[in-house]
C-alpha cells in the first residue's frame, strides 16, 4: 500500500513536469489523481481492505502524499500562471522605429545665409561685429553727430551715454575700414535694435550689410552689384529702379525699389498699388567716412548699402505677417 502510494506520487510528478505551463494539462493531471475517479483517491478507497493494526501507518503515508501532491500541482499552477500573465517578448523587432524630432534652420537665418552667398559669390566676404556698441561706431563715425537730426529717426535703445544696441549694421563699414586697407569687399549680416513696435515693425530685427571700397568704384558698379542681387535672389526677370534718398553716410544715396512679387508690377495690396517694393538702402560712401577711418576721399571711393532680412524673406516666401517669424511656431517654421 505505501508503496503503491510512493509509486504513485512519482508518476503524478512526471504528469506535472510534462504539463509544463499548461493550465489545462495541470488540471488533468489534479483530477486524473487527485479526482473522485482519480488514481490517489483509489488508493484511499482500498484502505478497507488493509488489515487493522496496519491501517493508521498506511493512511497516514497516503495522506502525507496527498498533501506534497496538492503542494506540488498548487505550485505548478501559479507558476504557469504567472507566465501566461507576462507579455509574449518583450522586444517586438516589427514596431516601426520613432522619428526623432528634427530641429532646421530659421527663415531669417536661410536668407541671411542665402543673400550673404550671393554676395560671397561676387567676392564679398562676410563678416561680423558687436551688437552692443559704441556710440561712435552706431553714429558719429557715419557722419551722425550727437545733435544730427538723423537720430531721431533711429529710435535708439541706450545701454548708457556712450553705449547703445546698434540700431543698424552700418558701424560694420566703420569697424572694417579701421582695420583694412582698401581693397575691401564685405557683407554683414546680424541683429539690428531699435525703439519701436507695431504690426511692421519689431524691437529686434536683421539686417545684411555691404560695402565696396577701392579705385574707382563708381555708381555703376553699385547698380551692377545689386541688379546681380537682385535678380539672383527674386529671379531674372524681377525689374529694379533706383530712388534718389538721403543717408548722412552716403553722397549721393538711393533706395532701391523691386517690382512687387505679389502682383509683378500691376499694383496691389502689398505694394499700396504702386507695383514697387522698397528693399535697400544705398549709395556711394561719404567722403566725410572715409576721413574719419584714415581713407583719402581723393584716392578711394566705394558704395554701401544695407538690408532688412525679415523684408527680403516675406517677400520670398510670401509671409504677410511679421510676428510670425518672432513667435517660433513649429508648424509655421517647419514649411521652410
Ligand atoms: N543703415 C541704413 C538703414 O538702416 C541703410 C544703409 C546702409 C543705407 C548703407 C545706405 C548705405 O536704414
Amino acid at each position: 500500500m505505501e508503496e503503491d502510494a510512493r509509486t504513485l506520487f512519482r508518476e503524478a510528478e512526471g504528469a506535472i513536469a510534462a504539463a509544463g505551463a499548461d493550465l489545462k494539462a495541470l488540471d488533468a493531471v489534479r483530477v486524473g489523481f487527485l479526482g473522485r475517479k482519480g488514481k490517489l483517491t483509489a488508493l484511499f478507497k482500498r484502505l478497507g481492505t488493509v488489515p487493522a493494526e496496519a491501517r493508521p501507518e498506511a493512511g497516514r503515508v497516503l495522506n502525507e502524499v496527498k498533501a506534497a501532491l496538492e503542494e506540488r500541482l498548487a505550485e505548478a499552477i501559479r507558476k504557469a500562471k504567472e507566465q501566461a500573465k507576462r507579455p509574449k517578448s518583450v522586444l517586438d523587432v516589427t514596431v516601426p522605429g520613432r522619428r526623432p524630432l528634427s530641429g532646421r534652420l530659421h527663415p531669417i537665418t536661410q536668407t541671411a545665409m542665402d543673400i550673404a552667398a550671393i554676395f560671397n559669390r561676387l567676392g564679398f566676404e562676410t563678416v561680423e561685429g558687436p551688437e552692443v556698441e559704441l556710440d561712435y561706431y552706431n553714429f558719429e563715425a557715419l557722419n551722425i553727430p550727437k545733435d544730427h537730426p538723423a537720430r531721431d529717426m533711429q529710435d535708439t535703445f541706450y545701454v548708457s551715454d556712450e553705449v547703445v544696441l546698434r540700431t543698424h549694421t552700418s558701424p560694420l563699414q566703420i569697424r572694417t575700414m579701421e582695420k583694412k586697407r582698401p581693397p575691401i569687399k564685405i557683407i554683414a549680416p546680424g541683429k539690428a535694435y531699435r525703439c519701436d513696435s507695431d504690426v511692421t515693425h519689431t524691437p529686434m530685427f536683421h539686417q545684411v550689410e555691404g560695402l565696396m571700397v577701392g579705385r574707382d568704384i563708381s555708381f555703376g558698379d553699385l547698380k551692377g552689384v545689386l541688379t546681380v542681387f537682385v535678380h539672383q535672389m527674386f529671379g531674372p526677370h524681377v525689374g529694379l529702379r533706383f530712388r534718389p534718398s538721403f543717408f548722412p553716410f552716403t553722397e549721393p544715396s538711393a533706395e532701391v525699389d523691386i517690382q512687387c512679387v505679389m502682383c509683378r508690377g500691376a499694383g496691389c495690396r502689398v505694394c499700396s498699388q504702386t507695383g514697387w517694393l522698397e528693399i535697400l538702402g544705398s549709395g556711394m560712401v561719404d567722403p566725410e567716412v572715409f576721413k574719419m577711418v584714415g581713407y583719402d576721399p581723393d584716392e578711394v571711393t566705394g558704395f554701401a548699402f544695407g538690408m532688412g532680412i525679415e523684408r527680403i524673406a516675406m517677400l520670398r516666401y510670401g509671409i504677410n505677417d511679421l510676428r510670425l517669424f518672432f513667435e517660433n511656431d513649429v508648424r509655421f517654421l517647419r514649411q521652410f
